[in-house]
C-alpha cells in the first residue's frame, strides 16, 4: 500500500515484520508517518471511502472527485485497474507506475504532496488489502469510471481482483456502492448488468452530464457529475446550487459554474 507518494510496501500491514518496522523507529523516538499500522489510520478516520478507477473513459471525473475528497481531508482508499492505467495515459497524459503511482500527478496537484496525504493506494492485485474485508469500516465505494467489464463482474458477484472484491464486500455489508458506468451504445448485456447491480443495492450514476445548468466548460460538465456522487454520499459541496427553472434569464445565459443546478432530473 502506498500513502500519498510515500512507499508503504504491498503486503498485509498486520504481518509481524511490519509491526517491527513500526516499533523500531518508534522506540528511537523517530516519527514514522509512512509506516503506521491501519489501526492508527482507522482512528484518524474510521469511515474512509474506497475509490476505484477502472478502464472506461472518464478519468477527469475521477480526478475531480479525488480533488474534492482530498480538499475535505477524507481518507480515500484508491485502487486502479490495469486498463485504467491505459485510459489515464490517454486522457490525462500520465504514464503512471502501477506499483507506486504518482498520486499528485493523478490528482493534478504536482508539487503538493501534502494535499494527497489522505489517499492510500492499493494495487489491484493486492487481494489481502484491508478493503477486501468487511471488517474494515468504510462509508462506501465509488467505481469511477466503471468499465463494462467491471460492471459485469460486480453484477455477477465476481471478485477476481481487489476492485471487484471490495465492491462485493461493500454490497454484502449494505454500504453505499456507486457505479459510474460509461459506454455507448450499450448492448443488452450491459443493460442487464446495470439492472442486476442496481437490484443488488448499487447506485448507478452513469457518466451522463446534463445541460440545463448551462455549462460553459468541460469542467462544468465534470462538476455536474461529481456533484451527483457527492450528493449521494451526503458529502457537502458547492459545485452546483440546487436547480431552479430560470424564468427571467436570457436563453443561453443561465447559471454558470458554481451557480448551476444539481437537481435530480
Ligand atoms: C482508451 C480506452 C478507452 C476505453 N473506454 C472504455 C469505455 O468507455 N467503457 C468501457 O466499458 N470500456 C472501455 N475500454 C475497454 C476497457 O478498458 C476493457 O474492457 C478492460 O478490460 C476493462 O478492464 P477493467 O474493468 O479491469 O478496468 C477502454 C479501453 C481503452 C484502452
Amino acid at each position: 500500500m502506498v500513502r500519498g507518494n510515500s512507499r508503504q510496501g504491498t503486503g498485509n500491514p498486520f504481518i509481524p515484520v511490519r509491526c517491527l518496522l513500526f516499533l523500531i523507529p518508534l522506540s528511537l523516538g523517530i516519527d514514522t508517518p509512512c509506516i503506521r499500522p491501519y489501526s492508527d489510520v482507522m482512528k484518524e478516520n474510521p469511515e474512509g471511502l474506497i475509490v476505484a478507477l477502472t478502464g472506461a473513459s472518464g478519468m477527469p471525473y475521477a480526478r475531480r472527485l479525488l480533488q474534492i475528497l482530498c480538499e475535505k481531508g477524507m481518507q480515500v482508499h484508491l485502487s486502479i485497474s490495469e486498463a485504467a492505467f491505459l485510459v489515464i495515459r490517454e486522457e490525462l497524459g500520465l504514464g503512471l507506475d502501477i506499483e507506486n503511482p504518482d498520486l499528485e500527478a493523478l490528482v493534478g496537484w504536482q508539487g503538493h504532496s501534502h494535499r494527497v496525504r489522505s489517499i492510500w493506494y492499493h494495487r489491484v492485485t493486492q487481494l489481502d488489502a484491508p478493503i477486501a474485508s468487511g471488517s474494515f469500516p468504510t462509508r462506501g465505494m465509488v467505481i469511477i469510471p466503471c468499465s463494462m467489464n467491471t460492471l459485469g463482474a460486480v453484477a455477477n458477484g465476481l471478485a477476481s481482483n481487489l476492485i471487484q472484491r471490495a465492491a462485493s464486500v461493500t454490497l454484502k455489508e449494505n454500504r453505499r456502492l456507486i457505479l459510474v458506468p460509461r459506454e455507448t451504445p450499450m448492448n443488452a448485456i450491459n443493460l442487464e448488468n446495470m439492472l442486476k447491480a442496481a437490484r443488488a443495492g448499487a447506485q448507478l450514476i452513469p457518466a451522463m452530464p446534463g445541460f440545463y445548468h448551462h455549462p460553459k466548460t468541460v469542467e462544468d460538465l465534470v462538476d455536474f457529475m461529481v456533484a451527483r456522487m457527492l450528493d449521494s454520499l451526503q458529502i457537502g459541496h458547492d459545485l452546483l446550487v440546487p436547480y431552479e427553472p430560470h424564468t427571467n434569464e436570457v436563453r443561453g445565459e443561465g447559471p454558470i459554474r458554481g451557480q448551476g443546478s444539481s437537481r435530480n432530473l
